[in-house]
């Protein structure tokens, strides 16, 4: 199972950057922004970032520590803990070719919407402008076809000279211009009252969805439970650094891009007077409508949609990263080979995806179009479940023990605590309040 010619990462940032750029992206920018908003905003903020530090960052401790064991894909390593427990492995590939097919289709819209970005003066209507957009046949398709095969070329190239490199590149710009963003919109008037109902929280929104939605955004937000730290884990040569040391600023960073975002998007609305329940559309319709109205607003929308771009780019390219690295590792395929495979299959499931705004909108599963089924199976169903048995699988059946992931023996005892108790049963009963059995 362990090559000695594996591929590997050239530094200890390139492992950072690359899982902080898995780690941030549309969840960040785009999914985060509509649940606070549909969530009662300061209160769902909360239970967030509690999520986010306990349970994200021990399961992100986790899958990066058994990488970094057994240095092989996700199914080799939950083999290594028991020989019955490949099939996580198996769950894991399955949650990748049900997320790329929907999130790259959006990153297929973010392409479309940088071009548009230089023609946004002239929109009269935005919301039918996107609509227009979104259920037409010919464009959203190929533009979904040039992002999806940006994705593969960056995969393709490998460890070192596409992903490690492209995410150092991108991981710094996308910071630095979301922060000159943040800065242009608090300018504004009246965006205070943005921040406030982003911070604030009222607690007479606290309820059993705001929690569900609150760790389902987690899971999708820090990337785990489909075995991206796994992956990017068993591409670490050596093991001396402690794996919390290489994985804390993941986590960091993810929750800070998260409020950055909120502190660039909630203003904004807030300041234009905007209803702020606008759902997935949120940063389609009611942001380019806000920088169309600003001064130099043409360049403030490029800027928005190339962060947009840079972030779903580096997210996009973990989740293709798993099924890759199973073939290569598992099917022994040579990388060219496997990356083609995976593309040509997210090609066509991406082509259902994406006319389930247009053509294929009457084709609905248990009353939703087969994009927003992806996005609640994925999010508030297997990557929980992916999660919950990766508990399991370390802390009870290896024993929490046996990864060590603190040099310091407090920090790691509770981290033990963490996956063997806190976090399988609170994802359990998020899971049972997802399929609505409690
Ligand atoms: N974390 C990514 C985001 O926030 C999405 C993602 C989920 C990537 C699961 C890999 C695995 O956009």
């Amino acid at each position: 199972m362990t090559e000695t010619n594996r591929a590997a990462w050239g530094s200890k940032l390139g492992i950072m950057l690359a899982s902080a750029g898995s780690a941030v992206g549309l969840g960040n920018l785009w999914r985060f922004p509509f649940c606070t908003a549909q969530n009662g905003g300061g209160s769902f903020l909360i239970i967030y970032l509690i999520c986010s530090f306990t349970i994200g960052a021990a399961l992100v401790f986790t899958e990066a520590a058994l990488g970094m064991k057994v240095k092989s894909e996700p199914s080799d390593a939950f083999g290594w803990i028991h020989p019955r427990l490949k099939f996580i492995g198996g769950l894991c590939i399955l949650t990748s070719a049900i997320i790329l097919p929907y999130y790259n289709v959006v990153g297929g819209w973010i392409l479309a919407y940088i071009f548009k970005s230089f023609s946004i003066t002239s929109i009269k209507n935005f919301g039918e402008a996107f609509t227009d957009f979104s259920s037409s046949a010919f464009e959203p398709l190929l533009f979904f076809y040039a992002y999806m095969i940006g994705t593969a070329i960056i995969v393709y190239m490998g460890i070192q000279k596409g992903i490690e490199k492209f995410c150092k590149i991108m991981m710094p710009v996308l910071f630095v211009l979301l922060i000159v963003l943040m800065i242009r919109v608090l300018m504004l008037d009246r965006a205070l009252e943005g921040v406030k109902f982003f911070f604030l929280p009222d607690i007479s929104k606290l309820n059993g969805k705001t929690m569900l939605d609150a760790m389902g955004q987690v899971f999708f937000s820090v990337s785990v439970g489909m075995g991206v730290y796994i992956t990017y884990g068993s591409y670490v040569k050596d093991n001396t650094e402690s794996v919390s040391r290489i994985m804390w600023p993941v986590v960091v960073l993810d929750v800070l891009i998260s409020l950055l975002a909120g502190l660039t998007i909630f203003p904004a609305v807030f300041s234009f007077n905007i209803p702020i329940n606008a759902g997935p559309a949120l940063i389609f319709i009611t942001l380019p409508k806000i920088f169309a109205s600003l001064p130099f607003g043409q360049f403030f929308g490029l800027i928005f949609f190339i962060i947009l771009l840079g972030a779903a780019a580096t997210s996009s390219i973990s989740l293709m990263e798993v099924p890759v690295a199973f073939l290569c590792d598992r099917m022994k395929f040579s990388r060219p080979k496997a990356v083609v495979l995976f593309t040509v299959f997210c090609l066509i499931t991406g082509t259902f995806t994406s006319l389930s705004f247009g053509k294929l909108g009457e084709f609905k599963i248990a009353g939703k179009i087969l994009f927003d089924q992806f996005d609640f199976l994925a999010s508030n169903i297997l990557l929980p479940l992916g999660g919950f048995l990766t508990c399991i699988a370390v802390g009870w059946i290896l024993g929490s023990g046996k990864l060590v992931v603190f040099n310091n023996s407090r920090l790691q005892k509770s981290f033990e605590f963490c996956i063997k108790w806190i976090a399988p049963i609170a994802i359990l009963l998020i899971l049972l309040k997802g399929i609505e059995l409690i």
